[in-house]
């Protein structure tokens, strides 16, 4: 891996932020993106915008193919069976709300009294649309707990299980800790006591990769944004027989098949679950995010990206008053620490003025701090195009800092 010749794709980090080279670390937050991907956006806009799935005209015609010809590219990218299964949404954010409504509300699949299983490590987004929707309709929330190193306990999921959830949501990789679930276990138990098994992998598709058959998850949800692809664009997988089976999540064009005043009936998937003018440039820009992270050998960058976390935890541990939140074995892509008598926002401040852009605060995960009783975390999230140097940056920063706040 050239990491040199990678940066020259990306022009946003090659600047001066405060008179200070720019060290970007928030990529959980969202990465940045090639210069491939904002031509690809940008040329759908100078030459093939139009609206799809509308027009007889040539232009309606072929933004239509190229959108669909996204979607199959994801559906490969993930290993989904078929291209129908892949919905674009907005997110993460929003394809977890299209489930937990469609799963969970009026005239869903299980309206009354349901119990949704969640991990103690989950972003909000994981959380509270799940959270919301059984409150509404009488069930419960079950919270799988974790130990004091971020690692889920495996025994208590599977006793939580027992009292029978019909859904189980799980991060794949969770963003304040790092840690990576073994979410094929996880799936296979779920299915074991007959839940439906969600996967969040917000954090996991710019690192990991994903086949949604081997892990025989029931839905998987994400967001182009933390994987080099713009912002507002994501998807979900669903397996055929279960989003055959969802009623629709929003209403409006294309999302139907007939309509008269007394009545609606509903378009095919995976139509029936995109109302309204999609972002079509941005699935476009998520297509060539694909080809991009493809063109790489995975497990190179897969190693690269070890490499970086594992330095930066040798650099902060050297640190007086260090303390790691997060340290499970089996990690992914950051480190998130805070320092004794020190807090997260203050560090994060400092370090920002010497041109290191890390993220502070509880980072949407407020549970995951109050399990650990502290206020927040400094987070150092790393994407493929960070160097060895970034983080010697960092953690000189940090000690610096440090020294000043004490
Ligand atoms: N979910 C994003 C993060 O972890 C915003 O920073």
């Amino acid at each position: 891996m050239d990491i040199n010749e990678i940066r020259k794709q990306f022009p946003v980090l090659d600047q001066q932020v405060y008179g200070k080279p720019l060290v970007y670390l928030d990529n959980a937050a969202t990465t940045q993106k090639p210069l491939c991907v904002i031509e690809r956006e940008r040329d759908y806009y100078l030459h093939e915008n139009c609206n799809i799935h509308r027009g007889v005209h040539y232009l309606s015609q072929m933004a239509t193919e190229a959108y669909e010809h996204a979607r199959q590219t994801v559906a490969r990218f993930i290993n989904a069976p078929e291209a129908q299964e892949i919905v674009f949404t907005r997110g993460t954010t929003e394809s977890l709300n299209l489930l937990a409504t469609s799963l969970l509300g009026t005239h869903s699949m299980c309206p009354c009294n349901p119990t949704v299983l969640v991990t103690a490590m989950e972003h909000h987004s994981n959380l509270v649309p799940w959270q919301q929707m059984v409150q509404r309709q009488g069930g419960k929330l079950l919270v799988a707990p974790m130990d004091d190193s971020g690692v889920l306990d495996l025994h208590a999921y599977e006793d939580l299980l027992k009292q029978g959830p019909q859904i189980v949501s799980m991060a794949h990789v969770s963003n304040t800790l790092g840690t990576v679930n073994p979410v094929k276990e996880m799936i296979r138990l779920a299915h074991q006591y007959g839940a439906l098994a969600v996967v969040d992998g917000a954090q996991s598709m710019a690192h990991l990769p994903i086949d949604v058959q081997d892990l025989d998850c029931d839905f998987f949800v994400f967001s182009g944004h933390k994987m080099y692809a713009p912002m507002g664009i994501g998807g979900l997988y669903g397996k055929t027989e279960w989003l055959e089976k969802l009623p629709p999540y929003q209403f409006g064009g294309e999302m139907v098949d007939t309509v008269s005043f007394e009545k609606t009936t509903f378009n095919k998937l995976p139509f029936k679950f995109e109302a309204g003018t999609p972002n079509v440039g941005a699935a476009l820009g998520l297509e060539t995010a694909i080809h991009y992270i493809e063109s790489f050998d995975r497990n190179e960058v897969l190693k690269h990206e070890d490499a970086l976390v594992a330095a930066t935890i040798k650099g902060l541990s050297k640190i007086e008053g260090m303390r790691f939140i997060g340290q499970a074995p089996v990690r992914s892509g950051l480190v998130s620490f805070i320092i004794d008598g020190i807090h997260p926002y203050d560090l994060g401040t400092i370090i920002d003025k010497m041109g290191v852009a890390v993220r502070t605060g509880h980072h949407c995960a407020e549970p995951v701090m109050t399990r650990f009783g502290i206020p927040g975390t400094v987070r150092a999230s790393f994407a493929m195009y960070n160097t060895l140097e970034e983080v010697e940056v960092l953690v000189k920063a940090v000690n610096k800092a440090a020294n000043m706040l004490r």
